[in-house]
C-alpha cells in the first residue's frame, strides 16, 4: 500500500496507479482509510512518499512513519521525491550543523529503506542508517524539450551539475555538453564565468538539479544573452522556486522552464513517477 502527506500528492497517485497498489490514508491509531473494496493485508509493505519541502513536511513524514509502524508491516519504504536540507551536506562555516545528516538519521529511525530523487550530492545517502539509494529523473527532462533545437548546447551552471546535464543530452540524443564555473557570493548572489563552447546562434538548454532563488539561472541567461545565444530553455529536476524565482527566470529572457513534479509548482510538467515506480 502507498501513502503520502501533503506534498507530492500527484506523483504518489501516479505511482500507486502504476504499481496497482492501494493509495491509503493511515490514521493515527494505525487503522486504514482506503477506497472501498481495496484488499489490504496486515503484513504488506507500506510505501510512504513525501517531498520534505518544509519543516512541516519533515514532521509530517515522521508522523506518517510512526503511523505505518503501528501496523507492524513487513517493510516500510520511504520515498523522498525531494529531500530538503540536502544542500547542507557539510560544514561550510565553522559552527554550522550538517542538517542533512540530522534529518537522515531521524528518517532512518522508522523505515527499512529510503529512495530519493537526484539528491544534491550522492554522499548524503551515506547519512541514512538504513539502505538508501538515489533515483535519476534528469533524463526525463529531455522529453519536454522541442525536437527542433538548433545545434543545441546542454549547459550546466556549475561543475556540480555536469553529470545530470550529460544525462539530459544523452536522453535528447544530440548536442554539445559544457559548463559554467560558479562562485557563490551570498545566498542570492552568484558570479559565473562562461564555458568553452561558442554559444552564438545556438539553442541552449540549461540544466541544474534545482532552482531555488533563480539567481544562478538569471546570471547564466544574462551571460548567454551577451554572447548572442539563440533560444534559452531552462530545466531542473527540483523546482524549489522560492519567492519570485519563476518570474525572475522568465524576465531574464528564457523561452520556457521545464521541471519534474518532485515539488508541485506551475512548471512541474514532467512526471518523476516512472523512475520512482521502477525502483519500487
Ligand atoms: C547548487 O549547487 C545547486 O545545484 C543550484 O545551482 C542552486 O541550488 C540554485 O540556487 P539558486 O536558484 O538560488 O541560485
Amino acid at each position: 500500500m502507498i501513502t503520502c502527506g501533503t506534498t507530492a500528492q500527484s506523483v504518489t497517485a501516479e505511482v500507486a496507479r502504476a504499481l496497482e497498489e492501494p493509495l491509503v490514508n493511515i490514521r493515527a491509531d494505525g487503522s486504514i482509510d482506503a477506497k472501498e473494496g481495496s484488499t489490504i493485508s496486515a503484513d504488506e509493505r507500506i510505501v510512504i512518499i513525501v517531498s520534505t519541502t518544509s519543516d512541516r513536511a519533515h514532521l509530517e513524514l515522521l508522523e506518517l512513519q510512526e503511523r505505518a509502524m503501528k501496523r507492524d508491516p513487513e517493510e516500510v519504504i520511504t520515498v523522498l521525491p525531494y529531500m530538503g536540507y540536502a544542500r547542507q551536506d557539510k560544514v561550510f562555516e565553522p559552527g554550522e550543523p550538517i542538517s542533512s545528516r540530522a534529518i537522515a538519521k531521524a528518517i532512518s529511525a522508522s523505515t527499512d529503506r529510503v529512495f530519493t530523487v537526484n539528491p544534491h550530492k550522492e554522499h548524503v545517502l551515506d547519512f541514512f542508517e538504513v539502505p538508501a539509494e538515489s533515483v535519476d529523473a534528469a533524463p526525463r527532462l529531455a522529453g519536454a524539450l522541442p525536437t527542433d533545437l538548433t545545434r543545441p548546447i546542454f549547459l550546466s551552471p556549475d561543475e556540480g551539475a555536469t553529470r545530470i546535464t550529460r544525462s539530459v543530452r544523452d536522453a535528447y540524443g544530440s548536442g554539445t555538453v559544457d559548463n559554467f564555473v560558479k562562485y557563490r557570493k551570498s545566498a542570492t548572489d552568484v558570479q559565473m564565468t562562461s564555458g568553452e563552447v561558442d554559444v552564438s546562434g545556438r539553442d541552449i538548454v540549461l540544466v541544474d538539479d534545482m532552482i531555488s532563488t533563480g539567481g544562478t539561472m538569471k546570471e547564466a541567461v544574462s551571460i548567454l544573452d551577451d554572447q548572442n545565444a539563440k533560444r534559452i530553455f531552462v530545466t531542473c529536476v527540483h523546482p524549489v522556486l522560492a519567492d519570485k524565482a519563476v518570474s525572475k527566470v522568465y524576465q531574464a529572457g528564457v523561452e520556457d522552464i521545464y521541471a519534474t513534479d518532485t515539488i508541485d509548482r506551475s512548471v512541474s510538467r514532467i512526471s518523476s513517477a516512472p523512475v520512482i515506480t521502477e525502483v519500487l
